[in-house]
Formats: structure tokens, C-alpha cells, sequence
């Protein structure tokens, strides 16, 4: 229980580092106050360009690997080679996506967690996120809302979990269902204007 309650502290405070804060800061605009006011890529694209959203993209996955590698490294049983659905490892990235969405360096407004979500997802199960990018994307392509294509990729993921075949843990069922409620949660605002439809669409 205390490598848990390790896993969950170190991975929030990795995902606390919100890379989108952090470049606003360097571009001298925060960006919770622009667009949606949300800290993470799709606001970044949208408010400072492509430049600086690439670095939050590879900003967010990498402190999705490194919160997972600390949750491996407090695992006795990665050692012994039966790291499958590591607890450590997934409580360390929930960790991170909670850090993300409530960052302690930056009063706890942060983004909404969707794409360190998914840089775990890829370290817990690559397969089943290659899945929901492929949702994501083919949902983005067809209405091109971000927001549609995170909330459909979220709980395409909660489903595909579930499926036998992929042989997974009650814990990492818990994981993505985890995610997806705060994932959801923090699109509420999203989901009253897709429902009002008044939500951004991307533009290429
Ligand atoms: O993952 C965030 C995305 O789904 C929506 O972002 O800035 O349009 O609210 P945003």
C-alpha cells in the first residue's frame, strides 16, 4: 500500500508539470484565459500555434512514460516479469492525469488530462490506445470536433477493455473507466456546447 500511495504521490506531482502552463508562460500568455481556457494541446493549438503545441504534445506523452517508469520502478513485480497491469504503474499514470487536470504548482487549474491519459494507456496497453487514437481520429475527421472524437475515443476505450480477448485486470478496467470519468467531467462544458452546437471546430 505505501509503493501505492508513492506511486499516486510522485505520478501527481510529474503531472503536475503542465507543459501547456509551462510554454504559455515562455509565449507570455496564459492560456487559461484564452480560448477555452483549457491547459492542454487543442487550447495551445488554438491560442499559440503549431510550434508551441508540439512541444505540450511531446511535453504531455513524455510525462505520461516517465510517471509509468516510476510506477514500474516501485513495483517489486515488474522485476520478476509479471508487470502486466502493474498497479504501480497504473496508479502512477492516474496520478499524472489528476496532476494534469488539478496542477499544484499552478493553483489547480489545468487541463483535461485526455492526452497524458492516453501516453499511460500506451504504457499499460499499447494495442487498446492504438484503438481509441483510431476513434479519435476517424470521429476528428468526420465532425471535427476534438472534443466528440476525446469523449467517443474515452469510452470506446472503457468498452474495449472490457473484452475478454485482451485479458486484462480488474485494475485496469477500474483505470479506464477512472479516466473516462474525468475525462467527461472535464468536457462538461464541451458537451453543453456540442449540444447547443456552438463548440469549436477544428480548422486545418
Ligand atoms: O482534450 C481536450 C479536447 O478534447 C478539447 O479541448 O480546448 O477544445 O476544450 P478544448
Amino acid at each position: 500500500i505505501l509503493r501505492l500511495i508513492a506511486a499516486l504521490a510522485l505520478g501527481y506531482l510529474i503531472g503536475s508539470l503542465n507543459t501547456a502552463v509551462i510554454v504559455g508562460k515562455i509565449y507570455g500568455k496564459d492560456i487559461r484565459s484564452h480560448g477555452s481556457q483549457s491547459a492542454g494541446l487543442t487550447n495551445t493549438l488554438r491560442v499559440l500555434g503549431r510550434s508551441a503545441a508540439t512541444f505540450v504534445l511531446l511535453g504531455d506523452i513524455l510525462k505520461g512514460i516517465i510517471a509509468c517508469y516510476v510506477g514500474l520502478f516501485l513495483d517489486v513485480t515488474f522485476y520478476s516479469g509479471e508487470a502486466k497491469d502493474s498497479l504501480c504503474l497504473l496508479t502512477a499514470g492516474a496520478g499524472a492525469v489528476i496532476g494534469h487536470n488539478w496542477p499544484i504548482y499552478f493553483r489547480l487549474k489545468g487541463g483535461k488530462g485526455a492526452l497524458t491519459a492516453v501516453s499511460v494507456l500506451f504504457m499499460a496497453d499499447w494495442f487498446i490506445a492504438l484503438l481509441g487514437l483510431v476513434v479519435f481520429v476517424i470521429i476528428v475527421v468526420l465532425t471535427r470536433y476534438v472534443s466528440l472524437g476525446t469523449i467517443c475515443a474515452t469510452l470506446g476505450i472503457v468498452a474495449i477493455s472490457t473484452i475478454p480477448v485482451f485479458g486484462h485486470s480488474v485494475y485496469f478496467n477500474l483505470f479506464a473507466f477512472l479516466m473516462a470519468v474525468m475525462v467527461i467531467f472535464k468536457h462538461r462544458k464541451n458537451i453543453q456546447r456540442l449540444l447547443a452546437g456552438t463548440e469549436n471546430k477544428l480548422t486545418f
